[in-house]
């Protein structure tokens, strides 16, 4: 499969006004508690350091790297955990910071996986959502945008490990 198009969804300053104000909302809930985000590699990396400089809590950031679709564009079902997190998270207030919710398959199975670790609360954070999409019901707090069912690209998220570094967020058109 080839793109022939990627077309403009989301610009640059839609996405960042909207990190802003979730930033706000997320400072306001967690006052001066710290609160530990987990960015989900690779998609979630713009996002999280967008949205972690508009956090006025104190934040410290993990990271964790699960199994992705590769170059398929629907989701195996199968999640596994590439590079698990290198700090405990007992005790401590965790917010998982993801790029997109699809089927909720890779959240739903972090979710039951990190409230093991005995963590003090768990909140999920995502920049998009596609919820026509869902397969398994996951409780998101925080969402930047509702999005259609159409596959998209940018500000982090990738087509086969490519146009993660584009500033915006577009719908990606096939060749046939
Ligand atoms: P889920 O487990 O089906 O919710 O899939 C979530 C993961 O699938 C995301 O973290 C993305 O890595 C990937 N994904 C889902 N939809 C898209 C898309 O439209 N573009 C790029 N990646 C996507
Ligand atoms: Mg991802």
């Amino acid at each position: 499969m080839k793109i022939k198009n990627i077309h403009v969804h989301l610009t640059e300053e839609q996405i960042e006004a909207r990190i802003k104000e979730l930033g706000e909302e997320i400072s306001a809930a967690y006052g001066d508690e710290p609160v530990c985000l987990i960015c989900i590699l690779k998609g979630s990396v713009f996002f999280t350091c967008e949205l972690a400089k508009r956090i006025t809590s104190p934040v410290a950031i993990e990271f964790m790297s699960v199994s992705s679709y590769g170059a398929e564009m629907s989701s195996s079902g199968v999640v596994r955990i590439l590079h698990d997190l290198d700090a405990s998270i007992e005790g401590r207030n965790v917010l998982l910071i993801e790029d997109i919710i699809d089927s909720g398959r890779t959240l739903s199975y972090l979710l039951e996986n990190l409230k093991t670790r005995n963590p003090k609360s768990i909140k999920l954070c995502t920049l998009l959502d596609k919820p026509d999409r869902r397969v398994v019901d996951v409780p998101v707090d925080y969402v930047g945008f509702v999005i259609p069912d159409e596959f998209v690209v940018g500000y982090g998220l990738d087509y086969d490990q490519y146009y993660r570094n584009l500033p915006y967020i577009g719908f990606v058109e096939i060749e046939e």
